[in-house]
C-alpha cells in the first residue's frame, strides 16, 4: 500500500502536575508553549497543553493531560519514549544540560548508529534527543538552549511491544510504514522520506503490559499525519477492509480531526487531518500558547472549567520575539469557520462541566 501518513502528527502523554509538566517542557526540553486549552472528551476539566518547535508546526507538538487524578502503569503495549532531533555533536551539551536540572537521564548512547540521551520527566515519562544533521526545521530557543544545540522536532518514538509480529505488519499494511532496519532488540520503521517519521519498536517479551486508560506518568497515544479528510475517508475504509472494525469515528478536535485506532501491540494509535488555520484560528502568533483557549463549544462553561484547573504560569520568554517564528504561508492565507460542514461527517462530544453527572 502506498502510504498516506506524512509524518508524525503529534504524541499524547499523560503527566501529573500541570506546572510541573510546564517547566519541564519550556525549560528542560526547551519547547514553545503552542496552546493551552481542555480534553474535549469527558466531563472533568483537564488541561490540554501543547508544546512545539518555533513554528508551532505538526511533526514537532507534544501534547500533554496533566492528570494527577490517578496514576498510571508504564509497560509494554505503550509509547516508551519521545524523541526529539538535535543537531549532530549535541548529545553531550544535552547531557550536561540535564544534569545542571538535576533531571535523571542515560547518559549518552547509540542507536542504529546516532547518539542520543535519553531523559525522566517529572512523572516518569521518557523523551530522547537524537542526534539526526538533516533537519532543518526551525529550533525554538531559551537563554539556556540555543540554535545550535535545540531540538527542531519529532525525530519519532519508541514503542514497546511483547511481540514485534503483528505490530509490525499493522505499521507496514495498514499504514504503509517501510522497515528500514535492526539494532538488537529495536527494529526501525519510516514512512515515506525526511525527518520526523520514524517508529523503533522496541522488543520486551518479558515486559508486563501497561495501561491504556489517562493515569499520571504514561503516554496515551500517537497521531499521525495524513494531512486531509479524504486521506481519513480512505485509511477509515482500509483499516475496516483489513479488520480493525474499531476504528473510531472521525473527531473533530477543532485544531484538526482525529480517528483512534487500537493496534496489535497494544498502542493507540490516531490518525489526522489538518483544518485551515490550525493552531492560529483563535490565537495570533505572538500570543499562541499564553492563555487558555476553549473551543466555540464550550465558551460558555469557561468558568466551571477554569475554576476546575490548577493555574500555571508559561514563562514569559514564551512570546516570540519579532522574526524568530514565521505561520506557514498556507496556514495564515487560510480563513476557517469553526462550526461549518466538513465534506465528511464529524463527531463532536459536548460534556457538561460543573454539573452533577
Ligand atoms: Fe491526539
Amino acid at each position: 500500500m502506498k502510504t498516506l501518513v506524512k509524518g508524525i502528527h503529534h504524541i499524547t502523554l499523560c503527566p501529573g502536575g500541570a506546572q510541573e509538566d510546564v517547566d519541564f517542557f519550556t525549560k528542560v526540553l526547551a519547547q514553545r508553549m503552542v496552546k493551552q486549552t481542555v480534553l474535549m472528551d469527558g466531563s472533568i476539566p483537564i488541561y490540554h497543553l501543547y508544546y512545539g518547535n518555533a513554528d508551532a508546526q505538526v511533526g514537532s507538538i507534544a501534547t500533554s493531560f496533566p492528570y494527577s487524578r490517578k496514576q498510571g502503569r508504564a509497560g509494554s503495549g505503550q509509547l516508551a519514549a519521545t524523541s526529539y532531533t538535535i543537531p549532530n555533536g549535541t548529545a553531550g551539551f544535552w547531557k550536561d544540560h540535564f544534569d545542571r536540572h538535576q533531571m535523571e537521564h542515560s547518559g549518552v548512547q547509540e542507536r542504529f548508529g546516532r547518539k542520543y540521551v535519553r531523559v525522566k520527566h517529572p512523572a516518569g515519562l521518557l523523551f530522547e534527543v537524537m542526534e539526526e544533521p538533516a533537519d532543518t526545521r526551525n529550533a525554538w530557543t531559551t537563554k539556556e538552549v540555543s540554535k545550535d544545540v535545540a531540538t527542531h522536532g519529532f525525530f519519532g518514538a519508541v514503542l514497546s511491544v511483547r511481540d514485534v509480529r503483528d505490530q509490525e505488519q499493522f505499521f507496514i499494511e495498514a499504514l504503509g510504514f517501510t522497515k528500514v532496519g535492526v539494532d538488537g532488540p529495536y527494529h526501525r520503521f519510516q514512512a515515506g522520506d525526511g525527518v520526523g517519521n520514524v517508529i523503533d519498536l522496541h522488543h520486551e517479551p518479558d515486559r508486563a503490559p501497561g495501561s491504556w486508560g489517562f493515569g499520571a506518568g504514561t503516554a496515551h497515544h500517537i497521531a499521525l499525519n495524513l494531512e486531509t479528510d479524504e486521506a481519513m475517508a480512505k485509511q477509515k475504509a482500509w483499516y475496516e477492509e483489513l479488520g480493525f472494525t474499531d476504528t473510531s469515528e472521525i473527531k473533530d478536535r477543532f485544531y484538526f480531526h482525529s480517528m483512534y485506532t487500537r493496534s496489535p501491540g497494544g498502542i493507540l494509535v490516531e490518525c489526522t487531518s489538518n483544518v485551515p488555520g490550525g493552531f492560529y484560528q483563535d490565537e495570533s502568533p505572538e500570543e499562541l500558547g499564553t492563555k487558555l483557549h476553549l473551543p466555540p463549544w464550550y465558551e460558555d462553561q469557561r468558568e466551571a472549567i477554569v475554576s476546575q484547573l490548577e493555574p500555571i504560569t508559561v514563562p514569559e520568554e514564551n512570546r516570540p520575539k519579532s522574526g524568530t517564528t514565521a505561520v506557514p504561508a498556507h496556514v495564515a492565507a487560510a480563513k476557517h469557520d469553526p462550526v461549518e460542514e466538513s465534506k465528511i461527517p464529524l463527531s463532536r462530544y459536548k460534556a457538561k462541566f460543573g454539573a452533577e453527572n
